[in-house]
């Protein structure tokens, strides 16, 4: 959605949209109020002909322009943010880092800034990505990680093809008190996101709607992956109720695809329940939650347009995925390096903590958050570590970066026919 680029000369950021706010989502409140606050920070230039699109600001005030804004949390991760920029005359360390890599544009600009503008907090949002592609960039240990997965379930009631889910050793569902002291150790931080979810299908949780309930409570932005079978009238008015940012819908394909890849579930029966959700939240006069759907590619190759067209009813923003190939051949990408060390905290349903969302990184375990906070996972020695070695290009120093399919080319040509036939 942004790229940034910091000039130390300056201390100055330049901030690019990917595609720039259309006219049509500027007077959103939630788009201009922070286009206001912004056109108050001293120093501000425009990049090209309109401001909107791309400009040009003094890191440290814009930090202070904000402050009364945001969390006290997010104030002082700007802040080290800054200063680590500022003393270190920084010059972008990033070669090989590849941020959001796997995202690709597959709906319109319109929909993509109403989708975020919609899950309301613009301001916060907009400042957890600077902090996103930031740390990476210039490798910088933020106090606290700018987002955090915890894995309600890995049970889920399907079996995809192509999914990695069939050779976890142990599969279970998180405990309910251990879910709650992680939120507030997230809350007491000021944490921006948390989803729910990891490997497994999120709303097999016999007590998914009261940890919605919980974790929305306080957390800004909230969301899980769901692969939508167990939306019923009670998750509805869950979501609807608890005012959850997204819900993020795998929707591989439509019709007999859909059907052939997300069996048992019926097409039409799980495009009644997006609608379902849709309904209910417009009779309570919510834009909450948002439904994001995403595909992989190859289900949909053959005819994108149909997809598009099909889809566009009932999701408010729709993504593609490329088809990582998790059980064939592998070939790394030279000189890989990784984002999700310096982003995020991921936990495991049974306590055990990792940096990342690789579904079997256990070499890189951070240990058991039944006796070790986010907080010291974030910024323990083994973590150090795996910084270190990602930075020196030494990841294939680590048996879970060195098969880790983040860093590995993906499998383009790849038909569908050829992963459901084949069951990886
Ligand atoms: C492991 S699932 C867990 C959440 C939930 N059960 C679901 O299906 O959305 C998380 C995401 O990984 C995607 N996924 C699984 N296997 C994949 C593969 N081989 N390539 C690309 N995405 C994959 C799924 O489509 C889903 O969007
Ligand atoms: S992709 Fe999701 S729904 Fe499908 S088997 Fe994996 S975890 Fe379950
Ligand atoms: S296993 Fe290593 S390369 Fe893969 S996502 Fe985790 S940190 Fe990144």
């Amino acid at each position: 959605m942004i790229h940034l680029a910091y000039d130390s000369a300056r201390q100055e950021l330049a901030v690019t949209w990917d595609s720039p706010p259309p006219l049509s989502v500027r007077n959103c409140p939630e788009y201009a109020a922070f286009f206001e606050r912004l056109g108050q920070v001293p120093g501000l230039r425009a990049l090209r002909e309109d401001l909107h699109e791309a400009f040009a600001v003094p890191y440290a005030q814009l930090i202070e322009a904000f402050s009364p804004v945001l969390p006290r949390g997010s104030v002082e991760c700007q802040t080290a943010i800054c200063r680590s920029l500022a003393a270190h005359a920084a010059r972008s360390q990033g070669q090989g880092l590849e941020i959001n890599h796997h995202q690709h544009p597959f709906d319109t600009a319109e929909r993509a800034w109403r989708f975020i503008l919609n899950q309301g907090r613009f301001a916060d949002y907009f400042f957890n990505r600077l902090a996103w592609h930031l740390a990476p960039t210039y490798r910088i240990v933020t106090p606290f990680p700018l987002h955090v997965d915890l894995e309600s379930a890995s049970t889920c009631n399907m079996n995809c093809p192509m999914c990695y889910r069939d050779m976890l050793k142990t599969t279970g569902q998180m405990d309910f008190d251990l879910f709650c002291r992680l939120i507030d150790e997230c809350a007491a931080s000021d944490l921006y996101s948390v989803r729910l979810s990891w490997r497994g299908e999120t709303l097999t949780h016999p007590r998914i709607t009261e940890m919605i309930a919980y974790v929305a409570a306080r957390i800004p932005n909230v969301s899980f992956l769901t692969n939508a079978f167990f939306i019923d009238e009670r998750i509805c008015a869950c979501l609807v109720e608890n005012r959850v940012s997204y819900v993020a819908v795998s929707f591989d394909g439509i019709g007999e695809v859909y059907e052939t890849v997300r069996a048992p579930a019926k097409f039409a029966e799980s495009m009644a329940r997006l609608r379902m959700l849709r309904s209910m939240r417009e009779a309570a006069g919510s834009l909450l939650p948002q439904i994001r759907t995403c595909t992989i590619w190859p289900a949909i190759r053959h005819d994108p347009g149909a997809y598009q067209q099909t889809m566009r009813e009932v999701a408010d923003y729709m993504v593609k995925n490329p088809y990582i190939n998790f059980k064939g051949r592998m070939t790394l990408k030279q000189g890989f390096v990784c984002q999700y060390p310096w982003e995020r905290i991921v936990v495991g349903w049974d306590g055990t903590g990792q940096c990342c969302t690789g579904w079997n990184a256990t070499d890189i375990a951070l240990g058991d958050a039944r006796v070790v906070s986010i907080r010291e996972m974030w910024h323990s020695p083994r973590q150090g570590e795996v910084r270190r070695l990602h930075q020196e290009g030494r990841r294939t120093e680590l048996a879970s970066c060195r098969e880790c399919r983040h860093g590995s080319q993906g499998d383009p040509d790849v038909t569908i026919d050829e992963i459901v036939g084949r069951r990886w």
